[in-house]
């Protein structure tokens, strides 16, 4: 983990979360030959000349099986880590423009989004390695079947499928070559407002709790409501201080107002006093950081070329500034956030494996020793018996040079009978 740190500290935001993975994977990989090799010199081990006897056997089957059990433990790390993604998720009261920001990030029109309860589902984007996007519907009752997606209709009429319920997840699969985004395992979820369906904890609980950061897209033509701080409240209570990003959107209507800088002030000052004294999230110096106005429909605009904005309109180009610096401080947050939470876990489940290797390994290895020094015992005594017989043997030449007949053969014989025994 040490050894990562130095490259990393250089790394852009995304790609620190992309090295991170990679580096887990390989770490994974070496981790998983090692056990199988283990696992292959134990499971010969039974057919070993030496290994007799049931209480050894048993052994050697009960260490194979704790091995086999970590290498299928570790591949499933493995895989969890390769489909491991940075999470983002939008809140906001219907119409806030929430589908609209996401397009604008995305740099396409992949969300449809317009007047009136358009998301009716959540809705989650991802990268494709394919060239063409389709969807999948993910929920308690859904096969994951991959469907067509050519246009942003079908997508509006998935979205309003009657069936759907809280738990379920339109998941669109956006070719990752379209949008830059994307190829950094980054994933965007829509969600339907918080205003018109009663949101349930269902709703926190199958969308929210690995999510890296939050952005709650506020309107700013009117106040923060009640209904997206109570939400946010109750997330706040689930996970312990979650990373949430206000965005002031619409800030292209009231901008061209006199009043424009009174009503930044006051939605500055009600962020602030939500994030810090209300949530508990965070200090007043990040809060500073996590609070935007921006126009996600110029955004959009701009970034599929429908719309450029005129370069003498300051306000327009100012607006586009704080929407580059709002995607910079989330990434920021996202890749640190993820980086610190996402793998953890598995890299300590990793740790203690490669403990528990070990701890066998030498256990075996003592078995080994002890096994050795056995044999060694029984050749020092045997050596000892020879040398007592070798001894008596010459005690018996003696006695035969100094005695004469039938005694010294019967004495030759005994002798003779010996060594052949
Ligand atoms: P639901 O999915 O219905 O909850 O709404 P949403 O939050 O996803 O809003 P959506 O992105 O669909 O936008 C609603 C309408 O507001 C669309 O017609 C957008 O074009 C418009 N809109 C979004 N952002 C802005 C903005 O910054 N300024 C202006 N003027 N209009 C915007
Ligand atoms: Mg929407």
């Amino acid at each position: 983990h040490e050894h990562m740190l130095p490259s990393l500290h250089e790394a852009r935001p995304l790609e620190r979360f992309a090295q991170v993975k990679s580096k887990a994977l390989n770490i994974f990989s070496t981790l998983i030959d090692s056990l199988k090799q283990s696992e292959h010199f134990l499971s010969t081990q039974r057919r070993h000349p030496k290994i007799k006897g049931d209480l050894l056997i048993q052994l050697v089957d009960d260490n194979t099986k704790v091995v086999s059990e970590w290498v299928s433990q570790a591949a499933g790390i493995k895989d969890i880590i390769s489909r491991r993604q940075m999470k983002i998720v939008f809140f906001g009261r219907t119409s806030n423009g929430k589908s609209t920001c996401i397009n604008a990030m995305l740099r396409e029109q992949v969300l449809p989004s317009g007047f009136g309860h358009t998301t009716c589902c959540f809705c989650s984007v991802v990268g494709s390695e394919e060239r063409e996007g389709y969807m999948e519907l993910v929920g308690p009752s859904d096969k994951g079947e991959k469907l067509p997606l050519t246009s942003v209709d079908q997508l509006v009429n998935a979205l309003q499928d009657d069936k759907l319920d809280a738990g379920s997840i339109v998941r669109v699969h956006w070719p990752k070559e379209h949008c830059e985004l994307l190829r950094y395992d980054v994933e965007l979820v829509d969600s339907p407002g918080i205003d018109i369906d009663d949101y349930t904890d269902d709703w926190i609980d199958k969308h929210c709790l690995d999510a890296d950061v939050f952005v709650l897209v506020a309107n700013s033509e009117s106040t923060l409501m009640r209904a997206e701080k109570r939400f946010f409240s109750t997330v706040a209570e689930r996970l312990s201080s979650p990373n949430i990003f206000v965005l002031n959107n619409r800030w292209d209507m009231p901008a061209a107002t006199k009043e424009a800088a009174k009503i930044r002030h006051q939605h500055i000052e009600r962020c602030q006093e939500f994030l810090v004294k209300e949530l508990k999230s965070v200090d007043l110096f990040t809060a500073k950081e996590r609070i935007y106005f921006v126009s996600g429909k110029e955004a959009v605009e701009r970034r599929t070329s429908v719309k450029q904005i005129s370069s003498v309109d300051n306000l327009a180009v100012e607006r586009k500034f704080e929407f580059e610096r709002f995607e910079l401080k989330l990434l920021e947050c996202l890749s640190t956030s993820a980086v610190r939470t996402k793998f953890s876990k598995h890299i300590q489940k990793g740790v203690e494996v490669v403990d528990s290797l070990e701890q066998l390994m030498r256990e075996i290895e003592q078995q080994a020793e002890d096994h050795l020094k056995a044999l060694l015992r029984d050749q020092t005594e045997c050596r000892e018996s020879l040398r007592l017989m070798e001894e008596r043997r010459l005690e018996l030449i003696q006695v035969q040079e100094g005695e004469a007949g039938p005694l010294l053969i019967q004495a030759r014989n005994i002798v003779c009978d010996i060594c052949r025994r």
